[in-house]
């Protein structure tokens, strides 16, 4: 839990709080973005790093207060930020004014004992106040929440909204990112880096994923891409002599050498990385990576190297969660609606990803009778010569300058839009069709994958590859669900339990698969399983494959 975050004014909190500056010249729209920060993305990435490159973390001894703390780092320089959290334990992420006041409080610090592993000066520090010897024990834990007693309080919250749109809005502002923890996302990532220049020097190692493309929720992974920043390699004329060359180890493939790699930084991490624990190597997967846990920030992490183009779908990601306020409520209901139904998993294998549900919104707000977002196509055409972006010989240009974006002409609400969403895909022929996300159109299928959404910038392959025919239905089974729920009479209305409370409504009901009129029918044990099959018109559908999500009573 987080304790205390103090931030002084700092430019991005200014972009953030303040009405977007939208340029009447040139192609720009005047488009009312209130609240959304329009800078480009590459910018908005550079200065987080830069923030977490003027940061360190530092461990509360026993009963060292944020106080003694603040007062002792404020020696070496203007402390800009900090950000205290934890439970059993406190850290602090303290943001310096500048670098070198980082220099200084390291080159004062200690090492504990000799018998250090290595003696690394890593920004992640402890702090022992003088009275650290009178400290008594850890503080009991309180012990984590299980996934049914956080969505019973959330629950609680969502249902004493005014409207489904009000809930949708709680959703978001309750399970996303915080700027705490975004900030610490950034701060693990230039820890690691730190770590890993020693032996490779200019690498930079990028967050990807849910921590920046506006989905993030609480707890999530944190992706991490390491780039060697090589120069890219260009032959020169072989027939010139005398010359040098350099003396290389070779290996057999690109992917080799990536392996080798996470290899090898996968155990340096752990032998020597403070805080850097429980390495896992998934080297022979598509996308080779190495999982570990950062204790100190509670994070869980996936190291992959040679994936810039991850990177860039990330900014897609990104770009569509700020074209339309209604993106991130509606991306936030159908990703925890397929957390709670068991659509998704943290587990490999063949769930749909949140990345490929992320596209499924996206593709229906595009495809939807008059488009809520454009195409990738059409987000290319407005890209100025400075965005052209070519990765590994894929065109994986994009507009950066989000102003230049029109607003859709579609007035739906969110909760009407999450509604047909559901209905949308209980009727989508995914047997015969593909989602085409450039062109926002259906293609046809050309292969028997269960689902096929086209990669975004490597067009040929398929982003849900992984999904399962079992996973398929039961994703198109429970959006059914969903839409039939949302056409009962009371769906909208809050009740009042028989224990005082409030039963689930709108979204709630969604969310966890609670039904009104199935509950009642249970409680009058007259209860036959048939809705299940009003809209599959499958009268004989297996009723374990019915409404599977979590009970959840708040009354
Ligand atoms: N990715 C990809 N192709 C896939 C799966 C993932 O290119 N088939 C890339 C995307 O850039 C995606 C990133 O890997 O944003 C991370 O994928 P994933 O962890 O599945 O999605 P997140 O949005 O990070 O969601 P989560 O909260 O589950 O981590
Ligand atoms: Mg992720």
């Amino acid at each position: 839990f987080v304790r205390r975050c103090t931030t002084q004014a700092s430019n991005s909190d200014t972009v953030e709080t303040s009405e977007p500056e939208i340029s009447s010249s040139g192609d720009n729209h005047d488009v009312p973005r209130p609240g959304v920060d329009l800078r480009r993305f590459s910018d908005i990435q550079e200065e987080r790093r830069q923030e977490a490159l003027r940061s360190v973390l530092v461990r509360h001894v026993g009963k060292a207060t944020e106080d003694e703390l603040a007062k002792f780092c404020s020696h070496f320089g203007e402390v800009k930020s900090s950000f205290t959290y934890g439970n059993q334990e406190l850290y602090t992420l303290l943001e310096y004014k500048s670098k070198g006041s980082v220099h200084s409080l390291l080159n004062t610090a200690h090492f504990r004992s000799v018998l250090e592993v290595l003696p690394y000066k890593s920004r992640l520090l402890s702090f022992r106040s003088s009275s650290w010897m009178n400290s008594t024990s850890k503080k009991s834990s309180v012990g984590d929440m299980t996934a049914e007693q956080k969505f019973s309080i959330l629950a609680t919250k969502l249902c004493a909204a005014q409207s489904m749109e009000e809930q949708m809005q709680v959703l978001v502002r309750e399970t996303q990112l915080s700027e705490g923890e975004t900030r610490l996302r950034f701060l693990v990532c230039s820890l690691v880096e730190d770590a890993i220049t020693g032996y490779f020097p200019g690498c930079i190692v990028h967050p990807f994923g849910s921590s920046v493309n506006g989905f993030g929720n609480k707890g999530c992974d944190l992706d991490m891409y390491l780039n060697l920043n090589v120069e890219e390699h260009k032959p020169k004329k072989r027939n010139s002599f005398p010359r040098m060359e350099y003396e290389v180890k070779t290996v057999p493939t690109e992917r080799a050498a990536t392996q080798n790699l996470l290899s090898t930084v996968g155990q340096s991490l752990g032998e020597f990385v403070p805080s850097c624990r429980h390495v896992q190597y998934i080297l022979n997967a598509r996308c080779p990576l190495v999982k570990f846990t950062h204790e100190a920030s509670g994070i869980q992490c996936d190291l992959t190297s040679n994936n810039s183009i991850a990177l860039k779908s990330s900014e897609l990601l990104n770009l569509y969660s700020r074209i339309d306020p209604r993106v991130p409520p509606l991306v936030y209901a159908v990703r925890h609606w397929a957390r709670m139904h068991h659509i998704t998993s943290n587990m490999p294998g063949g769930w749909i990803t949140n990345f490929s549900l992320t596209a499924l919104v996206i593709f229906f707000l595009q495809y939807t009778d008059k488009p809520v977002l454009p195409g990738i196509d059409a987000l290319k055409e407005l890209a100025d010569k400075a965005d052209t972006c070519v990765l590994e010989g894929n065109d994986c240009t994009l507009v950066s300058d989000l102003t230049k974006v029109p607003p859709s002409g579609n007035t739906d609400s969110i909760d009407d839009l999450l509604l047909e969403f559901f209905e949308f895909y209980s009727n989508f022929n995914f047997k015969s069709c593909g989602l085409n996300l450039r062109t926002g159109e259906i293609q046809e299928k050309k292969n028997f994958d269960a689902l096929y959404i086209q990669n975004p910038f490597e067009q040929q392959l398929n982003l849900s590859k992984n999904v399962s025919m079992h996973h398929m239905e039961k994703f198109v089974q429970l959006a059914r669900e969903a839409a039939w729920m949302a056409e009962q009479p009371d769906f909208l209305q809050p009740e009042v339990g028989p224990k005082g409370g409030v039963t689930p409504w709108g979204l709630v009901s969604i969310l966890s698969g609670y039904n009104r009129r199935k509950r009642r029918l249970m409680d009058q044990k007259e209860f036959t399983p048939i809705f299940d099959s009003i809209k599959s018109g499958n009268p004989k559908r297996n009723s374990s494959h019915g409404n599977v999500g979590p009970r959840i009573h708040i009354t």
